[in-house]
C-alpha cells in the first residue's frame, strides 16, 4: 500500500487517482474547485466515463480515496505526489505549463520529506527539468521529479489504466525507480512491460505515441479519398494492409478526421516544439494540414451533391469527437456545423450524451432533439458525425418515413453498403463506393 496524492482531478487525475486506489492504495484528490471537491465527496463523478462511477464509489467506501481542496494536507501524508493537471494550448499552439510550474513551486515549499513528484500531464520535452528547478527553488528535503505519462483513452480510460500496453516510467533517481516499480506492480502481467528510461524520452514518448496514431489515421484518410477518386473500397485496402502485423488492424478507420483534447494539441505541440530547436517535422505538418481538409469533406461532399445549401435542413447524428463520451474539444461535427452555417443550411442535431455542451456552445444556432429519429423530421438528408452503438442499427423503414430524401452521408462508414442499396437509400460514405 502507498500513500498518494494526485494534484488536479480533471480526467487524467480522477482515472489515476480512482484505478491507485482500486488496486489497495490509499489516494488523496486535491482539486481547487470547492464545488467539485464537496460533489465528488457525495460520491458524484465529475466526468462521464464508463465503469469509473462503479469503482469511484467502491473505493469511497472502502476509504481509500478521498477529496480535498487542502493541498499541503494531501502531501504531508504522501509519499507520491501525481501532477495531473492542465496544460492548455498557448496562444502560439505550445503547452502552457503555468498550472504545473505553480504548483511545484509550491510543492517545494510544504514537502519536509523526501518525496516523489510525478508528471502525469502530457508535457513537452524539459518539464521535469523545469519541475525540478520550481520546486528546488523553496525545498530543503531531496525529492524525485519522474515524467509518467498516461496512454489511456476516453471512454475505455479505466480498462486503458488497469490493464495497460506498457507503462513509461522517465527517471533516473534510483529510489523514485524502485517506488515507482512497486506502485504499478498490479498492472504489469501478461508480458506488458514497465519501461524505465530517462525524464525526457519519457515525455517524447507520448508526444511521438500520439502523433504517430494521428498520422497512421491521417494516412488512411488520404488513401480513402484516394479510394473515391479511383473506385476502390478503402474497407477491403483496410483489410489487406492491417493484415501485415508490422501495420496492424487499429487506428486505420478511416473518418472525418481525429479530434478530441489530446491528437490535436499534441500534435501541434510537437511541431511547435521542433520549431524551438530549429527543427521542422514535414510529416506532422502535413498530418495537421490534411486533417482540417478532411474534418469537414462531407459538407463538400453535399456541396457537389446539392450545389447551394441555403434552406436546406439537414440531420446530424453525433456530436461527441467520438462515442462513449460527452467530449466536444475539437470534435469533427463542430466543424461540419460551422461550415454548414456558413453556407445556411439548418441542423436538427441529436447526440446521446454530448448535447448539453454543444448547448452551451452554440445555444440556438442549431436545433436539438430528444433521439436520434427526431432529428430525422423534414431533413433532407442524414449526417453521421459519430460512430455511436445506438445508431448502428437503427429502423431503417422509419428512417425512410422521416426522411424528405432516404439520403444519407455518413462521416464513420457504419453501415454496410448491400445493406444500403437493399434498404434503397442514396449512401456516401468515406473511401467507399457511392
Ligand atoms: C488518445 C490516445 O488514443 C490515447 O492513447 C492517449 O492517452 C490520449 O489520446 C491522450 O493523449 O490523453 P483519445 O483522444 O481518448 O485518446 O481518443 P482516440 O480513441 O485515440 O481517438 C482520437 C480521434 O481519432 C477520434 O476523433 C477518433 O474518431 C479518431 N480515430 C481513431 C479515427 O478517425 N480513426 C481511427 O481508426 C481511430
Amino acid at each position: 500500500m502507498k500513500k498518494i496524492a494526485v494534484v488536479g482531478t480533471g480526467y487524467v487525475g480522477l482515472v489515476t487517482g480512482t484505478c491507485f486506489a482500486e488496486t489497495g492504495n490509499n489516494v488523496t484528490c486535491v482539486d481547487i474547485d470547492e464545488r467539485k471537491v464537496e460533489q465528488m465527496r457525495q460520491g458524484v463523478v465529475p466526468i462521464y466515463e464508463p465503469h469509473l462511477d462503479v469503482i469511484f464509489e467502491r473505493n469511497i467506501k472502502a476509504n481509500r480515496i478521498k477529496f480535498t481542496t487542502n493541498l499541503e494536507e494531501a502531501v504531508e501524508e504522501a509519499e507520491i505526489i501525481f501532477l495531473a493537471l492542465p496544460t492548455p494550448p498557448g496562444e502560439d499552439g505550445s503547452a502552457d505549463l503555468s498550472y504545473v510550474l505553480g504548483v511545484a513551486e509550491t510543492l517545494g515549499k510544504i514537502i519536509k520529506e523526501y518525496k516523489v513528484i510525478v508528471d502525469k500531464s502530457t508535457v513537452p520535452v524539459g518539464t521535469a527539468e523545469l519541475v525540478t528547478e520550481a520546486v528546488a527553488k523553496h525545498a530543503n528535503v531531496p525529492f524525485a521529479v519522474v515524467s509518467n505519462p498516461e496512454f489511456l483513452r476516453e471512454g475505455f480510460a479505466v480498462d486503458d489504466f488497469l490493464n495497460p500496453d506498457r507503462v513509461v516510467i522517465g527517471t533516473e533517481d534510483e529510489k523514485a525507480k524502485q517506488i515507482m516499480t512497486e506502485l504499478y506492480k498490479p498492472f504489469i502481467r501478461d508480458g506488458h512491460p514497465l519501461i524505465i528510461m530517462d525524464e525526457k524520452s519519457a515525455e517524447l514518448t507520448k508526444y511521438a505515441a500520439n502523433s504517430f496514431l494521428a498520422t497512421k489515421i491521417t494516412f488512411m484518410n488520404e488513401i480513402s479519398n484516394f479510394c473515391e477518386k479511383v473506385g476502390a473500397d478503402v474497407d477491403m485496402v483496410r483489410k489487406g494492409i492491417g493484415s501485415d502485423s508490422r501495420i496492424g488492424h487499429k487506428f486505420l478507420y478511416p473518418g472525418i478526421g481525429f479530434g478530441g483534447s489530446c491528437f490535436p494539441k499534441d500534435v501541434s505541440a510537437l511541431l511547435k516544439s521542433g520549431k524551438a530547436v530549429d527543427y521542422h517535422f514535414e510529416i506532422i505538418d502535413a498530418v495537421l494540414r490534411v486533417n482540417e481538409g478532411q474534418k469537414t469533406s462531407t459538407v463538400d461532399k453535399l456541396v457537389s451533391y446539392y450545389g447551394d445549401l441555403s434552406g436546406y435542413t439537414f440531420a446530424l447524428w453525433g456530436l461527441a469527437f467520438k462515442p462513449d463520451t460527452d467530449d466536444i474539444r475539437e470534435a469533427p461535427a463542430l466543424y461540419i456545423i460551422e461550415k454548414l452555417l456558413q453556407q445556411r443550411a439548418k441542423i436538427k442535431a441529436y447526440d446521446p450524451e454530448a448535447m448539453e455542451n454543444v448547448k452551451a456552445l452554440l445555444g440556438d444556432k442549431i436545433e436539438f432533439v430528444d433521439n436520434q429519429y427526431d432529428a430525422l423530421e423534414g431533413a433532407e438528408a442524414l449526417l453521421i458525425a459519430t460512430e455511436w452503438g445506438a445508431f448502428r442499427n437503427p429502423d431503417f423503414d422509419k428512417m425512410k418515413e422521416l426522411l424528405a430524401t432516404p439520403t444519407i452521408f455518413d462521416g464513420r462508414n457504419i453501415f454496410e453498403l448491400d445493406r444500403m442499396e437493399t434498404e434503397g437509400f442514396y449512401y456516401s460514405s468515406m473511401g467507399r463506393k457511392t
